[in-house]
């Protein structure tokens, strides 16, 4: 188990926001729903959010977790879960926005709102609303493939100038152009909204961000470009969690998993070498895959003790 990690994701007093990104396929889901359940078990009230359109949320936990609203999850006192799917949230947020931006189409024009980027902004709106009002003791986050969420998380950085913009803007031409006031302070508002969320993740003492990763060499430039991505938004890396470690005492001979676990180690090598600055845990790879209760409570207990 890893002290270091469970006091990092500890609630102190305040909200506590989890989230674990990583490579497809790396543990991420595994790692947020085992850690979700360890939170929830120890009576802590506890949310997990999906952020990625898969329905891995849903499986992972046998039942129908939508993006409406949070819903208990069965088994689990303490526990909630809501899947964010941006396809969803995009209706919502493409009528706030036209409404918003009624008056100032010429500079936006409606193209602006089929723009690519549209699905990330709608997202991070819901997942917005999150920050604003921390219900609860720990909020996890089950986020997509890095460089999705990279996009999701960089967007209002985009999306806050542009507002800026329209304000100054705004004021200068309001009076010229017989642009209604209320329209720029709605503006203003979801500008501030933006930048106190962006605080927030920023925050080493609210938010934590977990890498996960197998020791193998693309992951670990996954993770490496991560960490960049992650940085330039000022947002620290503060954990990593080797995934799938092949232990020494199930190698029993075999030369196959020996010539794996010995790859593991160099790769483990050079992990403890580049990312020295982060927490370092690793979990074992079990004879099992990890989609039911018991294996999450399991792997719960090497992750964060009984
Ligand atoms: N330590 C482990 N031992 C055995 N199977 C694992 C382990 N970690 C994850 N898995 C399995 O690997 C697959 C991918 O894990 P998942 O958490 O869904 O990855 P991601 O969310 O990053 O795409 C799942 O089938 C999961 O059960
Ligand atoms: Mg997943």
């Amino acid at each position: 188990m890893s002290e270091e990690l469970k006091r990092l994701a500890l609630p102190n007093g305040r909200t506590k926001y989890l989230f674990f990104g990583g490579k497809g396929g790396v543990g991420k889901t595994t790692l947020a729903t085992t850690t979700a359940v360890w939170f929830a078990d120890h009576g802590y009230k506890t949310t997990i959010v999906s952020t990625d359109p898969t329905v891995s949320l849903s499986a992972m936990f046998d039942q129908r977790i939508g993006g409406e609203e949070a819903v208990p999850i069965n088994h689990v006192s303490n526990l909630c879960g809501l899947n964010i799917n941006p396809q969803d949230a995009k209706g919502v947020f493409k009528k706030r926005l036209n409404s918003l931006m009624g008056q100032i189409k010429d500079s936006f024009g409606s193209d602006g709102i089929s723009t690519p980027c549209a699905e990330e902004m709608a997202t991070f709106d819901q997942f917005v609303s999150f920050l604003e009002k921390p219900e609860g003791d720990v909020i996890v986050f089950d986020t997509a493939p890095t460089g999705k969420s990279l996009r999701e998380l960089a967007m209002p950085f985009d999306w806050a100038g542009f507002m800026q913009k329209q304000i100054e803007e705004g004021q200068k031409f309001a009076g010229i152009m017989g642009m209604d006031a209320s329209s720029l302070e709605d503006l203003d508002r979801d500008k501030r909204r933006y930048d106190a969320a962006l605080a927030v993740l920023r925050d080493r003492a609210t938010s934590v961000f977990t890498l996960v990763l197998l020791a193998e060499r693309l992951p670990i430039e996954e993770t490496h470009s991560a960490v960049t991505g992650l940085d330039k938004l000022g947002i620290p890396v503060q954990a990593l969690v080797v995934n799938q470690r092949i232990l020494p005492e199930v190698i029993e001979g075999n030369r196959f998993l020996a010539a794996r676990a010995k790859l593991q180690v160099k790769y483990q090598g050079e992990i403890d070498a580049r990312f020295g600055d982060f927490v370092r845990t690793s979990l074992p790879l079990l004879d099992r895959d990890v989609s039911d209760l018991s294996t999450l409570r399991h792997v719960g207990e090497l992750l964060y003790g009984a």
